[in-house]
């Protein structure tokens, strides 16, 4: 009776476990606010990667070793217009609602951004130091360039 009882606590046990070891059901899609997180995020990341390819390209490191965080950022600009999907239109963000009203200047800037780091990878590949700093230069231009038009200006830093 006690090694019937104590058997099925175990079983019970067993099955809570395995319960909880299932893993949870992958999602069929990201929602939005997903796809919004992840863009702020791809973002920042772009942010860091853009400044260390400055600071070393500046630190006199050869541009064959910044190919990369030249990719990185190739393959970013590729990715980035689809995270601005219509169906992120209306999740809290910084991207302004002109992200939508005009899609063709949109799409004219991450194109721009997207040319800019083809030429940050093929500078890297040539080791060209020059073409590498002047592609730097047109990246960062590129990123101005699309939040000077479609993004809400982050906070102004507070003075003190
Ligand atoms: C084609 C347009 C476009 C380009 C190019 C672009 N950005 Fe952005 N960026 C945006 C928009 C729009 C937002 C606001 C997105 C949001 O809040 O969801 C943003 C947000 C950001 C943010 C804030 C992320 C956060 O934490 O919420 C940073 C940092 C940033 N961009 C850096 C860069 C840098 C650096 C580059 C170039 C290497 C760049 N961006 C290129 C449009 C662009």
């Amino acid at each position: 009776m006690k090694t019937a009882h104590m058997a099925i606590a175990i079983g019970l046990a067993l099955t809570g476990w395995a319960a909880l070891a299932k893993p949870a059901p992958t999602p069929a899609a990201p929602k939005p606010a997903d796809v919004v997180a992840a863009r702020q995020a791809a973002m920042a990341m772009g942010a860091v990667t853009f400044n260390m390819l400055k600071n070393a390209s500046g630190a006199g490191t050869p541009a064959k070793n910044l190919g990369f965080g030249a990719n990185a950022l190739a393959k970013w600009s590729a990715a980035m217009p689809a995270m601005f999907a219509p169906s992120t239109r209306n999740v809290p963000s910084r991207a302004k609602p002109e992200v939508w009203a005009d899609m063709s200047g949109f799409a004219l800037k991450s194109a721009a951004f997207a040319d800019a780091t083809k030429a940050l990878v093929a500078a890297a590949k040539n080791d060209d130091k020059e073409g590498f700093a002047d592609a730097l230069a047109s990246t960062g231009a590129a990123c101005k360039g699309c939040h000077d038009s479609y993004q809400v200006p982050p906070p102004a830093a507070k003075p003190g």
